[in-house]
């Protein structure tokens, strides 16, 4: 039977939990062979370990993506794993979220460190392999934070801003090589990352509360609904789609207020 995402052989970061791993489950799923990688050797560990019990063949490698050379490496393993990348999903990101004048060096260089050159590491490990073999797929996961702002959150949006910036450069660079360049704006997702966010409240279940009722449907996606999204737009479905954005934050994003 003809799957999906057969002869895709996709690199997603972040891949040990939430959005990234609900990606890697889809993708297997539809025929992809898969280059994970995380910095959490452990969960990097349990999720490589579901999806091969699943059948999926997967590689799985340890690494910062701050790291350039580890990356790089990741990269060779897959050649000699699954027989190199044609689709990179750059998931891997941190929220790092400050008033901006209480914010540190600190803060500004790991979140434009891992939310826009960790991206930009992997892409210039796999580009490459992709213009040598006449063509490829990026897709990034930005956020809604790539096109508006939540105050108290600086300086995350800057860096998810500049990654669809770096989207839509790259997408023009390479198009007339058959790389096609996108992004993916979730809204809020039921993963960790929220979880942690929640409770960085005085009252966790007050704020979960609040972020539910922003939400025209008065709830948020589940990992599993972004994945769907990553799916058809790192397939051979929309060949046409390039340099662009897909929102997908269940109307959150269009309202002048929650009512
Ligand atoms: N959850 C949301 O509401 C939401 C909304 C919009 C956008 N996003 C974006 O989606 C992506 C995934 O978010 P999530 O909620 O699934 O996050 P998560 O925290 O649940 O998982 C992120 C994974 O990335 C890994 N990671 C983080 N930094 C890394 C690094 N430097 N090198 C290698 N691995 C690293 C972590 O170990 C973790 O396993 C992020 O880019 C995030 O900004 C999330």
């Amino acid at each position: 039977m003809v799957k999906r995402l057969d002869g895709k052989r996709i690199m997603i970061t972040g891949a040990a939990q939430g959005i990234g791993l609900a990606m890697a489950e889809a993708f297997a799923r539809e025929g992809a062979a898969l280059l994970l990688i995380d910095r959490d050797e452990a969960l990097l560990g349990e999720a490589t370990n579901t999806l091969r019990a699943a059948g999926a063949r997967v590689a799985a490698v340890t690494a910062d993506i701050t790291d350039a050379a580890a990356i790089a490496e990741a990269v060779s393993i897959a050649g000699r794993e699954i027989g190199g990348i044609n689709a990179l999903v750059n998931n891997a990101g941190v929220n790092v979220f400050a008033e901006p004048l209480a914010s540190t060096d600190e803060e500004w260089a790991r979140c434009f460190d891992i939310n826009l050159k960790g991206a930009w590491n992997c892409c210039r490990a796999v580009l490459p392999g992709m213009l040598e073999n006449g063509g490829g797929v990026i897709l990034n996961i930005a956020s809604t934070h790539a096109f508006t702002i939540i105050q108290h959150t600086f300086p995350y949006p800057l860096a998810k801003h500049a990654l669809l910036g770096m989207t839509k450069s790259l997408g023009l660079e390479y198009a007339a090589k058959d790389i096609r360049v996108n992004a993916l704006a979730p809204g809020y997702v039921a993963t960790q990352k929220v979880i942690d966010y929640w409770n960085s409240f005085p009252d966790p279940e007050a704020a979960k509360a609040d972020t539910m009722k922003l939400h025209p449907g008065g709830r948020i996606a589940l990992p599993q609904e972004i994945a769907m999204a990553a799916l058809f737009m790192i397939s051979d479905e929309c060949p046409f789609m390039n340099a662009t954005c897909l929102t997908v934050d269940g109307g959150l994003s269009v309202q002048q207020h929650p009512a």
